[in-house]
């Protein structure tokens, strides 16, 4: 325990109590942690390190930049081996099973890791520990690690950072749900010059193949004031390019006292000054309106791109999956977003081997990959999730057809992407500089609005802005350029 001499250092009167009030309690808990990460710096007599590891989507890369920044603030310096660091989390995706054995094959690894050093503290956060299974497995098999929290009390880690350090314990927090969105705590963002932006959390739909609903919970959307101050102070921060981020940005602002759509979202975020570039992720297309195309038809902002998520061609495999959608609905979605908006980029989720999917199912998804002609598709192996309507159904498709299945797809997908891709060749477009080639000296990598990336001579000045480049040649799946 800390002394109260230390505390009537940092405040003038003994907090006995923590506030009751979020941020504040967090701001509280921060600064009780930098005092007994000192005494262990001290200890140790070197500085203490953490490493922060991301599985999954968007979302969980985001909530891992909140994870940074508290650590950060407290007193860890960032390391990337995390086998050498003092901290390490993890912030686990349990949307398929290989998500899930991938943590508990890396935990093993961290386990003996963590032999050699009395100073390393292990956690674990994220969608799987929303799983009660999961938990058990790990108090049960993996009792090195020191803490675990879920999805919707991420916002308490400095809270349970302390009550671990304090403890000595186990320390686990998991809740089922919540209506709670906290604002104003530390972020470590990862890039200078874009960012991701969190607009809604948790998810409604319950497609039945899906866990998400069952791990983040009911769907919430932020206070769009509370939005566009965060991009506006991300604006002033240098950074151009933001990625507003949800599970279903298309039902924004619906839950709100004031409703709001995600298309009169998207007017306010195109006002702030600075943002040159908005993205978003993802649309389901059950919700995408017509006043979201139009106004992706006159942005000179929004980029040019959409990820509209298929998952299957089938109509009969569609309404087993309550996507509440026809393949011939989708079809025409997409061809009244590129009437609008020609030049868009589509890209798409697609599972294989959904329960009770049947050749001529499959033929009618290859049928839409092919009309649609993706500029990329991530194609995914059906996973049962045990809780989810879809792992109780019959017919499950043998592994051998779906892996077949699975390839024929993949060979399809990659051949159209090749050619869609290469379309832009010979055009001039903008680019935003993200980096420098670590395989070319003397060559930057960028991202045209569609998504893709360019490679061009140029040096790390030109990182975080945006440029004209000349696109020379495709490569299949990036173009090589030249500055104009
Ligand atoms: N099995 C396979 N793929 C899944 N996805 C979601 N749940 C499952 C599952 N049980 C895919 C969907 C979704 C993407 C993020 O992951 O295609 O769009
Ligand atoms: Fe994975 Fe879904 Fe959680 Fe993202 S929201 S980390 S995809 S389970």
């Amino acid at each position: 325990m800390i002394e109260n001499e230390k505390w009537n250092k940092i405040f003038n009167t003994p907090l006995e109590e923590p506030p009751v009030n979020e941020p504040e309690r967090q701001y509280y808990f921060m600064e009780k942690a930098k005092i007994l990460i000192q005494e262990l710096v001290q200890k140790a007599g070197r500085p203490l390190t953490f490493c922060v590891t991301t599985f999954g989507c968007q979302m969980n890369a985001r909530d891992s930049e909140k994870l940074c920044g508290i650590l950060k603030n407290i007193g860890y310096i960032e390391q990337e081996d995390e086998e050498k660091a003092d901290f390490v989390i993890y912030n686990t995706c349990t949307v398929r099973e290989n998500a899930n054995q991938r943590v508990y094959g890396r935990l093993g690894q961290l386990g003996k890791a963590k032999k050699k050093n009395p100073y390393m503290i292990i956690g674990l956060c994220g969608c799987m520990m929303q799983e009660p299974e999961v938990v058990e497995k790990i108090k049960k098999s993996y009792r090195f690690v020191d803490l675990i929290f879920g999805t919707h009390n991420i916002y308490k880690f400095a809270e349970l950072i302390v009550s671990r350090l304090e403890s000595q314990r186990m320390i686990i927090d998991i809740w089922k749900d919540t209506d709670k969105i906290v604002e104003d705590l530390p972020v470590e963002r990862k890039y200078p010059f874009k960012s991701g932006v969190n607009i809604m959390f948790g998810c409604n739909n319950f497609c039945s193949y899906c866990i998400v609903p069952y791990v983040r919970g009911r769907e919430r959307s932020r206070d769009p004031r509370a939005i566009i101050r965060e991009i506006e102070k991300l604006a002033q921060d240098g950074v151009v390019e933001i990625m507003l981020l949800g599970q279903n940005v298309n039902s924004y602002g619906k839950t709100l006292d004031e409703p709001m759509s995600f298309a009169q979202l998207l007017q306010e975020v195109e006002k702030v000054d600075g943002i040159e570039r908005i993205r978003f992720m993802t649309s389901h297309p059950k919700d995408l309106s017509d006043e979201l195309i139009e106004v992706m038809a006159r942005s000179e902002k929004i980029c040019r791109h959409l990820h509209l998520p298929v998952q299957s061609g089938s109509s009969r495999i569609l309404k087993k999956m309550n996507r509440r959608y026809t393949k011939e609905q989708y079809l025409a979605l997409v061809e009244k977003i590129r009437k609008a908006v020609p030049d868009i980029s589509l890209t798409t989720d697609i599972i294989v081997g959904f329960p009770g999917e049947t050749e001529e199912d499959f033929l009618e998804t290859m049928d839409v990959v092919k009309r649609v002609r993706y500029d990329s598709a991530f194609t995914f192996i059906y996973s049962k999730r045990t809780g989810t309507p879809a792992a109780v159904m019959e017919d499950q498709v043998p592994p051998d057809v779906i892996k077949d299945r699975f390839d024929r797809l993949l060979k399809e997908v990659q051949h159209i992407s090749s050619e869609v891709c290469a379309i832009h060749q010979g055009t001039t477009q903008t680019v935003l500089v993200e980096s420098v080639n670590d395989h070319e000296p003397g060559m930057v990598t960028g991202r045209l609005s569609n998504n893709l990336l360019v490679h061009f001579p140029g040096d790390e000045k030109l990182i975080g802005t945006l440029v004209n480049v000349y696109l020379d040649e495709c490569k299949g799946f990036y173009y090589i350029g030249t500055r104009v």
